[in-house]
């Protein structure tokens, strides 16, 4: 069974997607199978691999709608091991539509359950604790929850655990935190490094050892359309990046 994780945070350009991708990369990388689930409608994990939005022949949206089975939609990318269920902004639509429906928190969960075999599944969710969101604390058995090093990085954050929280005591009980990982944090900055403090306070034992370093590499490579490990291997960026999916690695055990 696939090692399933939610790359979540409901604050907006906090790097999940930078972070949903380039893990994928690297997992991939170092031989697992490996599956990114777009399930955010702006569907910015989908253009960051290079796929083009008018070539689908399905996505999550028809996935959510149970129109498409996960199988159907799903690409395999340039990279050895890593494919990709995208999505585009129809996605937003289908919450309305799922709002009433039967079993509407668990559609991702059971379009996982019976889909291919992967070794991870790694979503990447959108900024919102919408029922998209819940749909994949439901699907999950981890959260890797990006942090941007800022000062309001904090704020909100008690909400997405209280959630959680809640996941857990209805339909997830295993849900756990993989991790809090830092992400643009800026060395020469005072700034970011009393946030990262104030973050390892909170989360002693959960922050990554690694932190994400500000790099303009790493937001280069979504407009050529690859991981950083295949734009720029030797970037900071890069290397950071492959340290975390090492981690992520240790940690699932
Ligand atoms: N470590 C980094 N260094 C420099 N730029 C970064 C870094 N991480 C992300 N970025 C850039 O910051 C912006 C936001 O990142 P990203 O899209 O990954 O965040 P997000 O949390 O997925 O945003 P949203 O909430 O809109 O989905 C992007 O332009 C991205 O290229
Ligand atoms: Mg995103």
């Amino acid at each position: 069974m696939a090692t399933v994780i939610s790359v979540t945070n409901q604050k907006g350009g906090v790097g999940k997607t930078t972070s949903a991708i380039n893990l994928a990369y690297y997992l991939a990388r170092m031989g697992r199978k490996t599956l990114i689930i777009d399930f955010d409608p702006q569907g910015n994990a989908t253009s960051g691999l290079g796929i083009d939005k008018k070539m689908l022949e399905g996505t999550m949206a028809d996935v959510v709608l149970e129109t498409k089975q996960l199988r159907d939609i799903i690409i395999e990318t340039e990279h050895k091991n890593l494919f990709i269920a995208p999505s585009t902004p129809t996605l937003a639509n289908t919450e309305v539509e799922l709002a009433q429906a039967n079993r509407r928190f668990t559609r991702l969960k059971n379009a996982i359950d019976n889909g291919p075999e992967y070794d991870f599944i790694i979503i990447d969710s959108p900024p919102s604790l919408s029922l998209l969101t819940v749909n994949g604390l439901i699907a999950a058995r981890y959260v890797l929850l990006p942090v941007q090093a800022e000062f309001y990085a904090l704020e909100g954050l008690g909400q997405l655990l209280e959630t959680m929280k809640l996941v857990r005591k209805s339909m997830n009980p295993t849900l756990d935190l993989i991790g809090v990982l830092p992400t643009m944090v800026d060395g020469r900055t005072s700034l970011s490094g009393q946030v990262l403090a104030e973050i390892t306070k909170h989360f002693p034992a959960k922050i990554f050892k690694h932190t994400i370093p500000r790099n303009v590499r790493l937001a280069e490579a979504p407009s050529h359309g690859l991981p950083i490990g295949a734009y720029d291997r030797f970037s900071k960026g890069a290397r950071a990046y492959k340290s975390v999916a090492k981690e992520v690695l240790e940690r699932v055990g």
